[in-house]
């Protein structure tokens, strides 16, 4: 679906009169004004302590279900289209246009005043890149974090892609990195405790001589972007918030090859190793069952 006024194609001189190419101008400005009437009203819904825990009920979680399976379907169909000379801002209007076909929502676009409607996060962006006109080279390494409204519900996940051949050392980092998501997902058991996920994931890092960013965390989802609890992605066992059965949240490693410090850019969203130092992430959201867990975005 095209969200443009369909007589300026985006390389044309912006409506304004900037002189500016359309796509440099007011295209992204367009593209929010497109889009966010469409979004749902939030539900007048009883105040509630957002440090409170939400617990979902079945039919809630069909909702978020369907949501994450939208989202894992974007994340499928971007592994063809991440390709070396594509910019970012290509994979931004890929996954713009998939999510509004099928009915959804971009879940970034406007969020807190993020522009785009994905975070693209190329080689030392720890998370939150914003997509612009970067092109992806051999060699790069990338998080691509979707998150889906569908039917007022949200499904979040992120994979990392590769650019063509990568380095052995960056390779290790993304497949200890998404083992570093499965055995925080292995961790989560109902009556446990959070702080169990973070130790699992915290001792599989360092064990491997990476280390844990500690400036962002899985959270609760599913009813709104970012709920009560924080997951943390380091700590001790024992600690946190207990696990319960209808709890929805994701789990979403950050690991650095280097030092765990981050720095935000003047643009106030796009993470970065302080270190340089290449970083990886991979996302789930998941809900806990009476016997264990079942991953939603799988
Ligand atoms: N999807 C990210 C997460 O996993 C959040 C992105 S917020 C945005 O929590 F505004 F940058 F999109
Ligand atoms: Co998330
Ligand atoms: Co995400």
């Amino acid at each position: 679906m095209k969200t443009e006024p369909s007589s300026v194609s985006r390389n044309d001189p912006c409506w304004c009169g900037s002189g500016k190419k359309y796509k440099k101008c007011h295209w992204g400005k367009d593209r929010l004004k497109a889009v966010m009437p469409a979004r749902p009203q939030p539900k007048p819904r009883p105040r509630q302590d957002p440090r409170k825990v939400r617990l979902k009920t079945p039919e809630q979680v069909e909702g978020i279900r369907q949501s994450c399976q939208l989202t894992k379907k974007i994340l499928d169909d971007l592994t063809p289209f991440v390709r070396e000379g594509i910019t970012t801002n290509a994979i931004d209007q890929f996954v713009h246009e998939m999510t509004l076909d099928h009915g959804a929502q971009p879940a970034p676009l406007g969020y807190r005043g993020f522009p785009k409607s994905v975070c693209t996060s190329l080689n030392h962006v720890i998370c939150h890149g914003i997509p612009d006109e970067t092109v992806l080279r051999e060699g790069d390494i990338i998080n691509i974090d979707v998150t889906c409204i569908l039917d007022g519900y949200f499904g979040d996940a992120s994979r990392m892609y590769q650019i063509g051949t990568v380095a052995e050392p960056a390779q290790r980092l993304i497949e200890v990195t998404r083992e570093c998501l499965e055995i925080g997902i292995r961790s989560v058991k109902p009556f446990g405790m959070t702080g169990d996920i973070g130790h699992a994931i915290q001792r599989h890092a360092e064990a491997h001589g990476y280390s844990v960013v500690r400036e962002f965390a899985g959270h609760g989802v599913g009813i709104e972007f970012h709920e009560a609890p924080q997951i943390l992605h380091y700590g001790e066992p024992g600690t946190g918030v207990l696990i319960q059965p209808g709890m929805v949240f994701t789990i979403e490693p950050m690991i650095n090859m280097g030092r765990a410090d981050s720095k935000i850019l003047k643009d106030k969203w796009t993470a970065v190793t302080v270190d340089g130092s290449l970083s990886a992430q991979w996302e789930h959201t998941l809900c806990v069952t009476e016997s264990g867990v079942d991953v939603l975005s799988a």
